[in-house]
């Protein structure tokens, strides 16, 4: 492969001939393909090696008929069909385009076909690969589906996420052979000269949303597909880039394999380029066959395409179902079943249900294509997952800032209010330590919460698709995230610890000892809030709703556990079971103890208030509020650091659930 080789074909045709006014560079470029597409095909279709065949899908899912607030009418449920009786059949070598309208079932034809829909509805239909009917297991490892949006890394340059992909997928293969794997796709959608770009996202510009979309496609690609299933690959491109995509797709077509893809408004040009169009509308499949079969049909049937318009636009138009009055959804409705009857009473479906009888009878099937995969361990995943992770954290110059900082940045608040501390019990010695214990007790886990909330959605997107794909399981990437973000988070309460015990509030235990102990029993709460957040967010799709699920959370623990609302002794039985569940109770007694074990404090007998000097050791506040506590030290630190492995073993759990019940 020549790199950006078709991107310098395509420059070269405009730089020869730049005086022809008349005809649009472009639509000669894509004549030109087009002719290649069209001829190789037919020479390599002579012997196919590869087949899909799709029988009688139909999905129906069962719906309310009402809002919930209107419980006669919630109580009712309708079945609603999204998908009614699709066959089909293609051969390797053949690109199809399916058509139609907003909301006419495509997307979820191509879920179905991938085995990738969700369990909300019932399923009906057989997919046969080579004549070989597909396991449920079996899916994932013989499609490639490229979604309509591109879940990418945003730091990531192109060749970097490729790599990383190739790394995940294909074990075997050394790091030269990935090296010139990830070259040779990256020629192939003419990527070569973005190589080194970054992805790029919402917050900082990247790459272009073509280049995004091949990128996409490259990936899928790096595992040798012989059937790729896209999504709307070309919606939201300008019209050239679109019909380079197209021409693209033929062309990975041409070297047998099967493409599917759904497109809307395609151009009259790509006429020539499917090898078969299928038209969607209302979960029915209107029309399949090759082009030329598609106007000789739709003439037959007294839809003539009129000259100069897109006969794509025109018979999309023809078989959409108008539901803008209910005249015209009638009308409509109508056409589109003589249409769809017609169709199926046409030469052209009873030879695909030939084709497919064949393909299913024949004795000799070949093997089912699958992608190659020889994946690596569990632990090599994580390893590059974490690699991967890290890399494109270490690039997010602000993110990091930010993150590093935020901790401090609170503390600066607590510093500032409280300025000094002192030992003079009537000067609030014992209150205002008590202050900063359950500042930093209470505070963290918020600022964990916030991060893993903005950060972790896109990462879980991403884990979703790939982990359809077959690239590795959701709790995979749950482990990588939290590895990752761990020495940040270690560093973050240590610049947030150092500072307020050794720069600012000078007067707590300037030892060695006690400030490493503080800093480990800070380090928890926050690590705590953003691995619940992340547990969370495994089995709650909305962030917000995570959000405030942690923040509840965490204000009922410090109230219950913390013993500074109300004693742990005055309060009811049942809140002194419930405070051993939570790690406010171990982090606030060894804070307590950390700080006040031994301190000695003066007081200004000078005060007229009655009592004020009894407190006079440090000792008395462990003994009066949390008996027990200094014996109790080694244990709380394992109780505290149990919690720990704890929520990593319910985030393996949750990400479990979530492979159950989220498809992607
Ligand atoms: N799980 C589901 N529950 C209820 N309705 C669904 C479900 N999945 C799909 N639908 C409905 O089925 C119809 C077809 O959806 P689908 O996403 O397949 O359309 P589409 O042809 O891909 O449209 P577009 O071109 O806009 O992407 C829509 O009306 C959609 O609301
Ligand atoms: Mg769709």
């Amino acid at each position: 492969h020549r790199p950006g080789g078709d991107m310098n074909r395509f420059y070269s045709m405009q730089m020869e001939e730049p005086q022809n006014g008349k005809v649009n560079e472009s639509f000669r470029f894509v004549a030109e393909v087009k002719k290649d597409v069209w001829r190789d095909s037919r020479e390599e279709q002579s012997e196919p090696t590869c087949s899909l065949s799709v029988r009688k899908i139909s999905y129906t899912v069962s719906e309310r008929v009402g809002p919930w607030w209107d419980l006669p009418s919630y109580r009712k449920r309708w079945t609603r069909q999204i998908l009614n009786d699709v066959s089909f059949h293609v051969d390797s070598g053949q690109i199809m385009g399916i058509l139609g309208n907003s909301g006419s079932g495509k997307t979820t034809l191509l879920d179905a076909i991938s085995g990738r829909i969700g369990n909300q509805g019932t399923l009906l239909g057989e997919v046969f690969v080579n004549g070989r009917k597909l396991k449920q297991e079996q899916y994932q490892d013989c499609f490639s589906y490229v979604l309509q949006s591109d879940n990418l890394l945003s730091y990531l340059t192109v060749e970097e996420t490729l790599t990383y992909t190739a790394q995940l997928a294909l074990r075997k293969h050394s790091a030269e052979a990935i090296k010139k794997k990830v070259s040779a796709v990256m020629a192939e959608l003419s990527l070569s000269h973005v190589a080194h770009s970054v992805i790029g996202g919402q917050v900082f510009p990247g790459i272009s949303g073509g280049e995004r979309r091949r990128v996409s496609i490259a990936s899928q690609l790096l595992q040798d597909p012989r059937v790729i299933l896209l999504d709307e690959p070309t919606t939201g491109l300008d019209s050239m880039t679109a019909n380079q995509i197209v021409v693209l797709l033929a062309e990975l077509a041409r070297r047998n394999r099967i493409v599917i893809v759904t497109i809307h408004q395609p151009r009259s040009e790509l006429f020539r380029v499917f090898n078969r169009i299928a038209i969607m509308s209302r979960g029915e499949l209107v029309f399949c066959g090759q082009t030329e079969e598609m106007v000789d049909f739709f003439s037959q049937c007294g839809y003539e395409c009129p000259e100069y318009c897109n006969p794509f636009d025109i018979y999309v138009d023809f078989t959409s179902v108008d539901t803008r009055s209910s005249e015209r959804e009638a009308a409509t409705f109508t056409r589109m079943h003589e249409i769809t009857s017609a169709y199926q009473r046409s030469t052209i479906y009873q030879s695909m249900l030939e084709k497919m009888e064949q393909s299913l009878q024949r004795s000799d099937k070949p093997a089912i294509p699958f992608k190659s995969k020889e994946s690596p361990s569990g632990a090599a995943k994580l390893g590059v997952l974490l690699r991967r992770t890290a890399r494109n954290l270490s690039r997010d110059r602000m993110g990091v800032l930010m993150r590093l900082s935020q901790n401090l940045i609170y503390g600066l608040f607590v510093a500032f209010f409280v300025i000094h501390l002192d030992l003079d019990v009537t000067k609030g010695a014992v209150q205002d330590r008590i202050g900063i214990i359950y500042q930093s007790i209470g505070a963290s886990p918020y600022t964990g919460m916030l991060n893993a909330v903005a950060l972790f959605p896109a990462l879980r997107a991403i884990s979703d698709q790939e982990s359809q794909d077959g690239l590795y399981t959701k709790w995979q990437m749950f482990l990588a995230y939290i590895f990752h973000i761990l020495p940040l988070s270690i560093l973050s309460v240590f610049i947030f610890t150092s500072f307020l015990y050794w720069l600012v509030i000078m007067g707590m235990h300037p030892e060695g000892l006690r400030f490493l102990c503080f800093t480990a029993v800070v380090l928890v709460p926050h690590v705590i809030g953003e691995l619940l957040t992340v547990v969370l967010l495994g089995v709650v799709q909305d962030p917000n709703m995570v959000n405030t699920g942690v923040a509840l959370l965490n204000i009922a623990g410090i109230v219950v556990g913390s013993g500074f609302l109300r004693g742990t002794q005055q309060m009811p039985q049942v809140f002194q079971w419930l405070s051993y569940l939570t790690f406010q109770k171990y982090s606030c007694e060894l804070l307590i103890v950390t700080e006040f074990y031994d301190l000695q404090f003066t007081c200004n007998n000078s005060t007229s208030l009655p009592g004020a000097c009894v407190v006079t050791h440090g000792n008395q506040i462990i003994e009066e509020g949390y008996p027990g506590a200094l014996s109790r030290y080694t244990l709380d630190f394992v109780l505290l650091y149990a919690f720990l492995p704890a929520l990593l073993l319910l985030g393996i759990i949750s990400f479990k659930i979530r492979d159950k019940v989220v498809r992607h």
